[in-house]
C-alpha cells in the first residue's frame, strides 16, 4: 500500500476513534406523574399507543436509546434530535413551572401536533428509516387529529 494511502487510512481511523471522546449526555430525567400530559388531559389508550410508537423516543423523558446513540458521530444527531424534540413537545413534562396558561398552551401544542402528523413532518424521516413500526397510517393520523380537536377518538 502506498505510504500516503496508509497515512490517510490511519488518520481516518484515528479521527473516528478520537471523536468517540466527544460524548454529549443521553438523559432520561425522572418522570413526575403529576407533570405528564395524562395529568392534564385524558389520553385514550389508542392515542397513547400511537404516541408511544411514533413520538415518545424524542418527545418524552422515556427515550429508549438505540445502541448507535453510543457511536459518534451518529450519537450527536440522535441526542440533538431528542434534546430539541423535548424542548418543543415533552409528553412527560407537559406543563412547566413557567407555563402561564395551561389550557392555551395545550390547545396550541395540540394544533401543532395535528399539523405535524398531517404534513408527515413527524415522525422525522431519519427516524422512520430505522424505526419502521413508527410510521403512521392515514387512520392513525386522523385519529390523532380528531383527538387533538375534540379530546376523544372514534370507537
Ligand atoms: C427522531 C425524533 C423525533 C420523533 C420520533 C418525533 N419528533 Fe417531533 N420533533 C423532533 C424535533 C427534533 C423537533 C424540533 C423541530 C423540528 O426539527 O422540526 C420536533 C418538533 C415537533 C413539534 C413542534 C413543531 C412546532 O411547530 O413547534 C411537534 C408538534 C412534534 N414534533 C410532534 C411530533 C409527533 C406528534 C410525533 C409522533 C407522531 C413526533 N413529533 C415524532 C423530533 C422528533
Amino acid at each position: 500500500m502506498p505510504g500516503f494511502l496508509r497515512g490517510a487510512l490511519l488518520g481516518f481511523f484515528g479521527l473516528i476513534v478520537g471523536i468517540q471522546l466527544i460524548r454529549p449526555a443521553r438523559t432520561n430525567p425522572p418522570v413526575n406523574q403529576s407533570h405528564t400530559l395524562e395529568a392534564v388531559v385524558f389520553v385514550p389508550p389508542q392515542i397513547e399507543s400511537i404516541l408511544r410508537r411514533g413520538c415518545y423516543d424524542c418527545h418524552s423523558d422515556r427515550t429508549s436509546w438505540p445502541w448507535y446513540s453510543n457511536v459518534a458521530p451518529v450519537s450527536w444527531f440522535v441526542i440533538d434530535h431528542v434534546d430539541s424534540g423535548r424542548r418543543h413537545v415533552n409528553f412527560s413534562e407537559w406543563l412547566r413551572l413557567d407555563t402561564k396558561n395551561p389550557a392555551e398552551y395545550t390547545r396550541e401544542r395540540f394544533q401543532a401536533i395535528c399539523r405535524q402528523v398531517q404534513t408527515h413532518d413527524m415522525p422525522l424521516t431519519s427516524y422512520l428509516l430505522v424505526h419502521r413500526a413508527a410510521k403512521l397510517s392515514q387512520d392513525d393520523i386522523e385519529t390523532i387529529c380528531q383527538w387533538t380537536r375534540t379530546g376523544v377518538v372514534p370507537n
